[in-house]
């Protein structure tokens, strides 16, 4: 089982994610219709790319919008997630040795104590971000089955990291079923809201760009519209 976790399974899981992305990003900016959206894209390449790091660079600060401001307890824990969500499955250590041993190269890597603490900051931020969708009437009433699959699956890998990490029980089981979760992490980003990973960064460019040309951006200016 380990040997197929960590060998087939792994590659198969790693290329649907990247080239599943890859496929995904380019549909969205062929998708984009400068008639349909009306902003004209191509005409003002200077204020669209300006607004579109703007607006990335924004939402990616804590309270750095006007939308993290209005929620400052829930983008606590928004942040307090992600941070460890991203962080943590990039620069821990044993996944650097992991990927060294498999494709002969690592990344820089965080010491044992920061990683246990971010990933146990993510569990206790995700146990407030599943309590937003119960206890908050607005949020409830758009909450369906899979928005509880999503978090289900974006959280798995760490529960059973911190299982594996602290050697509760069986490790060989543990660490077998945070592999597995793990690459069905991997392989759901492209098919599912998980694929916010990346598609964040074209949402928010897309968005950008509407506001830097059309909505102010370039107020001031003779645009033709
Ligand atoms: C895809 C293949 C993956 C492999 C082969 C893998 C492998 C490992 C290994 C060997 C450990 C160390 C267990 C120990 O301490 O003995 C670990 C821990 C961990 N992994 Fe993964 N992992 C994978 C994917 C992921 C993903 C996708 C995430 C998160 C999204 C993740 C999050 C974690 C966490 C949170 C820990 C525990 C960190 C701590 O030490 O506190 N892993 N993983
Ligand atoms: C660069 C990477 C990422 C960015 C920029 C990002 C950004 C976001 C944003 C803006 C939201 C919506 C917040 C809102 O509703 O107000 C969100 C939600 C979410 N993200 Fe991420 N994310 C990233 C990576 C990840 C990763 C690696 C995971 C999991 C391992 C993850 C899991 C989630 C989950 C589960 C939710 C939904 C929480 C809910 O039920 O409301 N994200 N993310």
């Amino acid at each position: 089982m380990h040997e197929f976790l960590t060998g087939i399974f792994f590659w198969f899981a790693i290329t649907v994610c990247l080239v599943g992305m890859l496929v995904r990003f380019v549909l969205y900016f062929r998708g984009l219709s400068w008639q349909l959206d009306r902003v004209a894209y191509k005409a003002h390449p200077k204020a669209g790319m300006k607004g579109a790091f703007r607006s990335i660079y924004k939402w990616l600060i804590p309270y750095g919008t006007y939308g993290w401001r209005t929620q400052p307890f829930m983008a606590a824990a928004f942040f307090g997630f992600h941070i460890g969500a991203v962080v943590v499955p990039l620069f821990l250590s044993a996944h650097n040795i992991f990927l060294e041993n498999k494709v002969g190269f690592s990344l820089f890597t965080l010491n044992a104590g920061v990683a246990d603490f971010l990933t146990w900051l993510a569990v206790v931020c995700a146990f407030f971000l599943i309590l937003r969708r119960i206890v908050l009437p607005e949020v409830r009433i758009l909450t369906t089955l899979y928005d509880y699959f999503i978090l289900f699956i974006a959280l798995a890998p760490f529960l059973t990291g911190l299982t594996a990490r602290y050697h509760v029980g069986d490790y060989s089981f543990w660490l077998n079923l945070h592999i597995f979760c793990g690459e069905l992490l991997l392989i759901a980003i492209p098919f599912t809201k998980m694929s916010h990973v990346f598609l964040f960064f074209a949402s928010r460019a897309q968005l950008g760009m509407d506001f830097g040309i059309k909505r102010g951006g370039m107020k001031g200016t003779k645009m033709a519209w």
